[in-house]
């Protein structure tokens, strides 16, 4: 397989990724070759969300996709997210004061999958609990639009009231 050489966007950031096997994923190219461990690797066949960035605004499980189609896109990952004076994100000061998270490893794929989806809501995109319809975030609707990160600790309350909070602002 021959090797490619190519360029990622990172969080404003322009990354080359020097003779890569162009088999690797997206979460592997930007853990192991770009050194940004945020996103996590849980289950690494898209069934946990650990590993969601964001790619031009929009959420994805990186774990599921190939580095080199993502070229000349904005990849943003957790550790893009705060300003650049430090400043959290909104999500992330919510998740902060709301208890978001107890050990943290789901925590960077809840907050960037939280990005996105308050993105997807605002702009009236359907989810299948209601058919068509936009609901109520505080129904089962937020339930069903973060049904891709899953949390082993169970701080669901917390990562709920957090979005709820940041939602609201
Ligand atoms: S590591 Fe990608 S969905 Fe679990
Ligand atoms: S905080 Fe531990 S897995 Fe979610």
């Amino acid at each position: 397989m021959p090797l490619h050489t190519f360029q990622l966007q990172i969080n404003g950031d322009t990354r080359t990724l020097s003779n890569l096997d162009p088999r690797v994923s997206l979460l592997d190219a930007i853990r192991d070759h770009c050194g940004l461990t945020g996103a996590k690797k849980g289950c690494n066949q898209g069934a946990c969300g650990a590993c969601t960035v964001l790619v031009d605004g929009e959420r994805i499980n990186s774990c599921l996709t190939l580095a080199l189609q993502y070229e000349g896109r904005d990849i943003r990952t957790i550790e893009g997210l705060a300003e650049a004076d430090g400043s959290l994100h909104p999500l992330q000061k919510a998740f902060v004061e709301h208890d978001g998270f107890q050990c943290g490893f789901c925590t960077p794929g809840q907050i960037c999958s939280a990005v996105g989806m308050l993105a997807e809501y605002k702009a009236g995109a359907p989810s299948a609990v209601t058919d068509g319809e936009v609901g109520e975030l505080a129904g089962a609707e937020l339930q069903e639009r973060m049904s891709g990160n899953l949390c082993r600790c169970g701080a669901y309350v917390g990562i709920r009231e957090a979005i709820l909070e940041a939602a609201a602002q």
